[in-house]
């Protein structure tokens, strides 16, 4: 096992539509391990493999209390019913120190299959269901400030420069 180093917006590598994957091979199994240590020491409740430079169709999360943790991974996730309207301040490892509100469906029902090649489906509500559709994005290409009105792009590209300087300086 390993942690995975995060690639940050806005690196190229998060802007890739991920193919499907055709089966669950060991490389897979073993990515989804990494991932998943690589979000738990972040810590984040989700991350995408493009997040790690990986193209490969999976997402894990875990959106449980701390107490509790359960880990949810995911091969070729999709939304297949949406309904209602959520708007939650979100937050993503690949654009550190930046959170925004933003709206989503507020459930949902997804489909995918486990490292098993099981498929599953789940009716997802609350910060779980915003979660799914956050990472589902990853795996399109779409990042989370991809959601905000034009003046809150621009407000954020203004805060995120000043954010990577203040870094560069530091290190
Ligand atoms: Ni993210």
């Amino acid at each position: 096992m390993a942690i995975l180093p995060v690639y940050h917006y806005p690196d190229e590598v998060l802007r890739q539509q991920v193919p499907l994957e055709k089966e669950i091979d060991q490389s897979l199994i073993d990515l989804a391990k990494d991932m998943a240590e690589t979000m738990y020491a972040a810590p984040g409740v989700g991350l995408a493999a493009p997040q790690v430079g990986e193209s490969r169709r999976l997402i894990v999360l875990d959106c449980a209390p701390k107490e509790s943790p359960r880990l949810i991974t995911a091969v070729n996730p999709e939304i297949v019913l949406r309904d209602g309207e959520s708007y939650q301040e979100e937050g993503c490892l690949s654009v550190p120190g930046y959170y925004a509100q933003v709206t989503r469906s507020s459930r949902i029902k997804v489909r995918y299959l486990d490292l098993e090649g099981k498929e599953m489906t789940m009716d997802c509500a609350g910060l779980l269901a915003v979660c799914f559709q956050h990472e589902i994005d990853h795996l399109d290409g779409v990042l989370f400030i991809d959601h905000l009105s034009s003046l809150k792009k621009s407000l954020f590209r203004r805060k995120y420069k000043k954010l990577q300087a203040q870094q560069e300086e530091r290190m």
